[in-house]
């Protein structure tokens, strides 16, 4: 038994659009076999009608007036995969005030207006979907949402940008430098040509931001994530990590954390770097692929493997979305609808690492001494000091116990003004613990 089609508008035909089009057109009889829905492209909204696009995007389709798109009465559901806020953002709204599901792969956005998309979704009675903008075609979002709906998650560690990932991979694997691992990302198409929004972490940050208000129920915006990306992370880090069975990784941690007086939980949601041992399931995370692992009471660990971008993996996350939001509207329902509570958010500054640390100082007797007496002075406990001859000077690597980042920023900001400290070359928090 056919069903009467849903007709979608895309607004958007570059990596995932086009990839989202040929997948719905080239697998039209699976997708109703399997779902028993019909999906019909109405309209693609693109910038430029004159840009050439893959053979099988039908051009008679193409329009340059998505406001058209999403106000026009026959359409069923808009699927915004343009990117960015601005027109997404007013598109977005506009098709849910015109009673329309909206899917989007909109990482940004929702990190910033999120809730505000979700509570008019609320009150039109639609759905907005999101699960390609995490993790790609990995599906996470979803199993947070539902499979783990009432579980208390405790933590949730992700490997989340796969162009860093890459390049901290050459950089462990091939031994080349950040810059050499950076250009090599760019020439396979992993990295922009501006490569700050993966390097510098704001990408990550971002997904951390939704993942965190998924996982805990709480409204938690990208301006509540403490940030710092890869570009400072040396060879010599990774040396370092090698020796002692660890590698780095760029992580985006999202914990819940209850403390004691307090009968709502806080939240702490950071991007940095960090030294991931050999033996944790992400270190065998390697090149361009994501993982998130999830720790809950009940369920215990979970690991989320796959491809975090590229257009077909991230439109068949888009397509299910599609497929669920058909659904829905077919036997007028929607998700479970909840509002999220502002989240208390608990800063970096209050928590608890072990750091790797490495400063050059003047090789001089006494110098060690006194950054020793810095740190002591600051309740920085030193489990462990490497110390490696440079000539004139030396480096000194760090490994201190359990320590407030606070108490070790302030440190840090105390041994840069010993004379004798020429500087900071290597500082990296430690996932779990170091023993040796
Ligand atoms: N690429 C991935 O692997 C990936 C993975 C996960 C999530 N996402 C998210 O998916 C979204 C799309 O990413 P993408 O890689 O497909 O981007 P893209 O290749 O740059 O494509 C963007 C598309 O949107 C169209 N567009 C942009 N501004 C427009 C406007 N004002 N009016 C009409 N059309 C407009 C562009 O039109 P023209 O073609 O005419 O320029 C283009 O077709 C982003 O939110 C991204 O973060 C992407």
């Amino acid at each position: 038994m056919s069903s009467i089609p849903v007709r979608l508008g895309i607004l958007g035909c570059g990596n995932v659009g086009a990839s989202l089009v040929k997948i719905i057109l080239e697998g039209q009889s699976l997708i109703e076999s399997q779902t028993g829905e019909v999906l019909e492209i109405a309209a693609i909204a693109v910038r430029n009608l004159s840009v050439d696009r893959p053979p099988w995007v039908p051009r008679d389709l193409l329009t340059g007036d998505p406001f058209a798109v999403v106000t026009d009465p026959t359409i069923d559901i808009i699927v915004e995969v343009m990117g960015g806020y601005d027109p997404a953002k007013i598109l977005i709204e506009e098709a849910l005030r015109s009673k329309k599901s909206v899917v989007t792969a909109n990482k940004s956005l929702l990190s910033d207006y999120g809730e505000e998309i979700s509570r008019l979704a609320r009150n039109q009675g639609r759905d907005v979907f999101f699960e390609a903008a995490v993790a790609g075609g990995i599906p996470l979002i979803r199993s947070l949402k539902v499979s783990l709906a009432a579980e208390r998650v405790r933590r949730v560690t992700g490997i989340v940008n796969g162009t860093t990932n890459y390049i901290l991979t050459r950089m462990a694997e091939d031994g080349i430098s950040y810059s050499d691992a950076l250009k090599s990302a760019q020439e396979l198409g992993y990295a922009e040509a501006d490569p700050v929004a993966d390097v510098e972490g704001f990408d990550a940050s971002a997904k951390a931001a939704i993942l965190a208000s998924i996982a805990f129920g709480r409204n938690v915006l990208l301006q509540d994530v403490s940030r710092e990306g890869i570009t400072a992370v040396t060879l010599d880090d990774f040396a370092f990590a090698k020796r002692h069975g660890y590698t780095l990784k760029l992580l985006a941690i999202c914990e819940w954390i209850e403390t004691e007086g307090n009968s709502d939980g806080k939240i702490s949601v950071r991007v940095h770097p960090a030294m991931v041992s050999l033996t944790h399931p992400l270190a065998s995370v390697r090149d361009a692929f994501n993982a998130v692992f999830v720790e809950g009471d009940a369920v215990g660990e979970l690991m989320f493997y796959g491809r975090g971008a590229g257009g077909l993996p991230t439109a068949s996350a888009v397509l299910g979305d599609i497929i669920d939001a058909a659904h829905n509207l077919r036997f007028g329902s929607t998700e479970r609808h909840m509002a999220r509570p502002e989240a208390q958010i608990l800063a970096i500054d209050e928590l608890e690492y072990q750091f790797y640390i490495a400063i050059d100082v003047s090789d001089r007797p006494g110098v060690l001494g006194q950054v020793a007496t810095v740190f002591g002075e600051n309740n920085v406990s030193i489990m462990s000091m490497e110390q490696v001859g440079l000539g004139q000077e030396a480096r000194l690597i760090f490994i201190t116990h359990l320590a407030k980042e606070h108490a070790v920023q302030k440190t840090l900001g105390e041994v840069r003004k010993l004379a004798a400290a020429k500087r900071l070359v290597g500082f990296i928090r430690v996932l779990g613990k170091i023993d040796n």
